[in-house]
């Protein structure tokens, strides 16, 4: 069984869980937005890059200042999280005062995006320059995106930090879990909230069976302690179901990907349903509504 079920906690709430775009590219910041359920923006240098690459690909020239300003913009005003690039305490420190004091004046909704932990080993020196960045960071009131977070303890540890949101990577636990076990599957694939069953046998992360697990159990944790000042953030959603499951189980905000954002509005028998309605409008119907 997963340590948080769904449908247990949350019955209830008033539902207050925000959208956000996860996305550096205008045109889909711009559509989002234009759809009115837009309350935020995300990226990281991996959609910095998909949108710098898709600008550049007919030859033309990128000022990354520029773009970043008329991301700002197009966000009016809705919280923007922009990642730094460094691994190092001084590095993460020195980069969000810049980020923050370059762009938040222009909208003021820039949020600093600081890894966990930034080393690429285990047992680095490093192990605990994200925590300490996010402290000086958020000491200076700059807010902090904690991002990279796979595990209740790495968002417990952000949130003491200062962190304003916590991200997990739903998607990315569960790619893992996947892959580790050597089985196949494409990014959208669902994977099941309760955990993935091989043989009786249910997969697991360390005691995470999905990363809606890991949403469900930052969200209990961070509710054992009356944490409010820390948003569970969920990330790296692949699929509507796996966006549904975030509200479930409690998460703030989820951030999703364009595509998943137009997949959340569709479904055959809405398509199916407005396709009879419409056919079954009557002239005397049609004459009352559409004339003067
Ligand atoms: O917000 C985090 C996200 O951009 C990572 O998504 O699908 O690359 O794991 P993904």
């Amino acid at each position: 069984m997963p340590y948080y079920g769904i449908n247990l906690k949350n019955k209830g709430k008033v539902v207050k869980i925000k959208v956000f775009i996860d996305s550096g590219k205008l045109e889909e910041i711009k559509k989002a937005h234009s759809y009115g359920i837009l309350d935020g923006v995300t990226t990281n240098p991996s959609l910095i890059r998909a949108a710098v690459e898709e600008v550049k690909k007919d030859g033309t020239e990128i000022d990354i200042k520029e773009y970043i300003i008329k991301i700002l913009n197009l966000a009016k005003g809705l919280p923007v999280s922009l990642e730094v690039i460094g691994n190092t305490y001084d590095s993460m420190v020195e980069e969000g005062i810049k980020l923050f004091n370059m762009f938040n004046p222009i909208a003021k909704n820039v949020y600093i995006k600081i890894p966990v932990n930034p080393s690429f080993e285990e047992n680095s020196k490093t192990d605990f320059d994200g925590l300490r960045a996010i402290k000086t960071l958020s000491d200076k009131n700059i807010p902090i995106n904690c991002t990279l977070v796979f595990t209740p303890e790495q968002a417990l540890l952000a949130s003491k930090a200062g962190a304003t949101f916590v991200s997990p990577f739903a998607g990315r636990i569960d790619d893992y879990i996947r892959t580790e076990n050597k089985i196949e599957f494409k990014k959208s694939d669902y994977f099941p909230y309760m955990g993935y069953e091989v043989e009786d046998k249910t997969l697991e992360d360390n005691g995470v069976l999905s990363g809606i697990d890991l949403v469900a159990m930052i969200r209990e944790v961070f509710d054992n302690y009356s944490i409010k000042r820390t948003k569970v953030l969920a990330a790296s959603l692949r699929n509507p179901r796996q966006v549904r499951e975030a509200a479930l189980v409690g998460a703030d905000i989820a951030t999703i990907p364009f595509i998943v954002i137009k997949e959340l509005v569709s479904h055959y028998k809405t398509r199916e349903g407005m396709k009879k309605f419409t056919d079954d409008i009557v002239p005397e119907y049609e004459k009352l509504i559409r004339e003067n």
